[in-house]
């Protein structure tokens, strides 16, 4: 198995939350609560959970947008948990992000070529004027973009080709990892499975690693080699999507799965409903953080300790009492 490119532990992100007269109480809030993660080069890494679960939160703090309460990140190699600015600015251009709107992440006000340009003048990928405008539209192509439209702004282009410039422009500074939050939750169905496919085209020819934020499951079957399922900013279940989606362990995995429908009979699953909402990270359940919905959970074990993330069956971690 080759070195991983990213490579966090125990990580924590805990923000602030201020209430009360003028703010003066205050309260953490865990959005991300001791993640521990590997990604490959090469590999897709997919995150899923419910909304608020802290994945977006995760993906920041791993690229180091903003800064971890706790806990290591390492980059090829590197420890990158506390380097300042100046000493990120190198590796930033090797960590991108692609964000889930392609309508705000862009500045309304900068054509396609400045857009996709600027990351690559910013970190002196291009001597000059000439070599930046081949360099763009060599970019613009690759992603299905016509280099012709290269002096127009964002609004005069759909969904679809708006987040084909955001991969553009996130593929402009050469990154070996990428985070790619929900990068198609906000396109038509119709446009999803054309930015997946460039996606993985792209892995193939570039090599390059994600780690793919994603709200639908079978989405994420299909394009990660392994999956983490969070819930309330702790890693539940991480294996390889084979088994992950064939055998998977965690009560939450089981009941998030149970409302995907699935095409193979064989794989059919009786129907888990999950009461209520996911919990405020302000106040999460004692013990295990599942267990006010969890079907299978025990009085005095599940309401009081909470469960590690450990090894079942090899690549398979859950983090369950009950698992088996
Ligand atoms: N800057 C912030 N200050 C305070 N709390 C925050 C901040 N950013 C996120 N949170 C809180 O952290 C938790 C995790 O948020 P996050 O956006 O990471 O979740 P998510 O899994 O990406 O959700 P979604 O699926 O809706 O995108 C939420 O409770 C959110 O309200
Ligand atoms: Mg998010």
């Amino acid at each position: 198995m080759t070195d991983p490119i990213v490579s966090v532990e125990n990580l924590k992100k805990h923000f602030t939350h201020r209430e009360g007269f003028l703010g003066m109480k205050s309260r953490p809030v865990k959005a991300v609560d001791g993640v521990t993660l590997d990604v490959h080069p090469g590999e897709t890494v997919g995150l899923v959970g419910e909304s608020g679960c802290g994945k977006s939160t995760l993906g920041r703090v791993v690229l180091r947008l903003i800064d971890p309460t706790e806990g290591s990140i390492r980059f090829e190699g590197a420890d990158i948990t506390s380097l300042d600015t100046a000493a990120l600015r190198p590796m930033r251009r090797r960590m991108q992000i692609i964000f889930q709107d392609p309508y705000s992440s862009l500045n309304p006000r900068m054509t396609v070529k400045a857009t996709v340009g600027e990351a690559m003048r910013i970190h002196g990928l291009v001597s000059n004027d000439d070599e930046e405008a081949d360099r763009v539209a060599e970019l613009l192509r690759r992603v299905g973009l016509r280099p012709e439209h290269s002096s127009r702004y964002p609004h005069e282009f759909s969904g679809g080709q708006r987040q084909r410039i955001g991969i553009a422009r996130a593929l402009a500074v050469e990154p070996r990892f990428i985070v790619a939050d929900e990068p198609i939750s906000a396109l038509d169905v119709s446009i999803q499975a054309q930015i997946v496919n460039l996606l993985g085209e792209l892995q193939d020819e570039l090599g390059l690693s994600y780690l793919f934020i994603a709200h639908d499951l079978k989405v994420v079957e299909l394009v990660s080699k392994r999956v983490a399922v969070m819930y309330l900013g702790r890693v539940v279940e991480l294996a390889s999507s084979a088994a992950l989606y064939g055998e998977p362990k965690h009560p939450y995995t089981r009941a998030l799965l149970s409302a995907v429908p699935v095409p193979d009979p064989k794989r059919e699953r009786s129907r888990i409903v999950l009461e209520g909402d996911v919990p405020s990270p302000l106040d999460p359940p004692a013990g295990c953080h599942f267990h006010p919905r969890c079907s299978i959970a025990k009085k005095g074990l599940c309401d009081r300790e909470a469960p590690v993330l450990r090894e079942l069956t090899p690549g398979h971690q859950v983090s369950c009492h009950l698992a088996e």
